[in-house]
């Protein structure tokens, strides 16, 4: 339950070994978080981060969730909350890729649009109806910079965070009165084994920064948070840049 400050006592990761979800998490325990699920593909993987949060004074566990079986993800939701309930979910899970190989290999494509898409739509429809009955929660989701706008060096990648983000940001609009909020957070390049041997981008940032910019946004009641948030002005105006200038850019 959030305590009288609001503050979030339980919290659910979706890719649980994410390393930007797991810099929010160390940032939240600093506060009055004692209860953080990792919901991972292979829970056995995730041993040495229960043992570093239990260690921390910290309630954690790991559980089995795939992306890529959404036919599993109502009764994996249902199990998590079934524990007690759970104050905010932070959907991490995401598949890169780069669009040489996505060209390469349309099935793996497909198998990126499924986890980054297919997967949030499913879980995040689950987790929804979950905390409206719980009558309170936030959902946090991490798309990227990348849904802002088409590039050709990133495409299959970008579209699939596009349509995650607008989803999230629907089902927020959907959700106003419920008690139920989704912050969307869109981080630009960040130092994750995700990228690890990409050129940085420019604002390139760290999981720790990320995870300030986040908690800081979750206090504020932010809904849309920008990491760094620098992007949120850079890309006001890259969005309206005529196509031959953001092509020009690296876009
Ligand atoms: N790093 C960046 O520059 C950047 C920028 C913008 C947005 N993002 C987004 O931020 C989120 C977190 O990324 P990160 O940088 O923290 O990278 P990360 O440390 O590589 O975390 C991504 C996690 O996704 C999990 N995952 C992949 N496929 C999955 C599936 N089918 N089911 C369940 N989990 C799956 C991986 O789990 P395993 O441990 O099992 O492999 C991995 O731990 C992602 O959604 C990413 O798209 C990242």
């Amino acid at each position: 339950m959030r305590d009288a400050l609001g503050a979030m006592q339980s919290v659910l990761v979706l890719g649980g070994n994410s390393e930007i979800a797991l810099a929010i998490v160390d940032r939240l325990i600093e506060g009055r978080t004692s209860r953080v699920v990792l919901a991972v593909r292979e829970p056995a993987g995730a041993q040495s981060t229960i043992d570093r949060l239990t260690a921390a004074g910290v309630s954690a566990s790991a559980i089995a969730f795939d992306a890529l079986k959404p036919e599993n993800h109502a009764k994996v939701l249902n199990d998590a909350f079934a524990e007690g309930d759970i104050d905010l979910v932070i959907s991490a899970f995401g598949i890169l890729g780069s669009q040489a190989e996505f060209d390469a290999d349309p099935m793996f494509a497909l198998q990126a649009v499924n986890a980054n898409f297919g997967g949030a739509v499913t879980s995040s429809l689950i987790v929804a109806d979950l905390m409206r009955r719980q009558g309170h929660g936030t959902l946090l989701m991490i798309t990227s910079i990348a849904a802002m706008r088409g590039r050709a060096d990133n495409y299959v990648y970008g579209s699939t965070k596009a349509g995650q983000d607008l989803f999230a940001q629907g089902l927020g609009d959907a959700l106003v009165g419920s008690g139920v909020r989704v912050v969307v957070v869109r981080p630009g390049f960040v130092h994750t084994k995700m990228t690890d041997g990409m050129k940085p981008a420019p604002f390139s940032t760290t999981p720790d920064k990320v995870a300030e910019v986040v908690v800081d946004g979750l206090a504020k009641g932010r809904e849309l948070i920008f990491a760094p948030s620098i992007l949120r002005f850079v890309f006001a105006g890259l969005i309206h840049a005529p196509r031959m200038i953001w092509r020009r850019l690296g876009g």
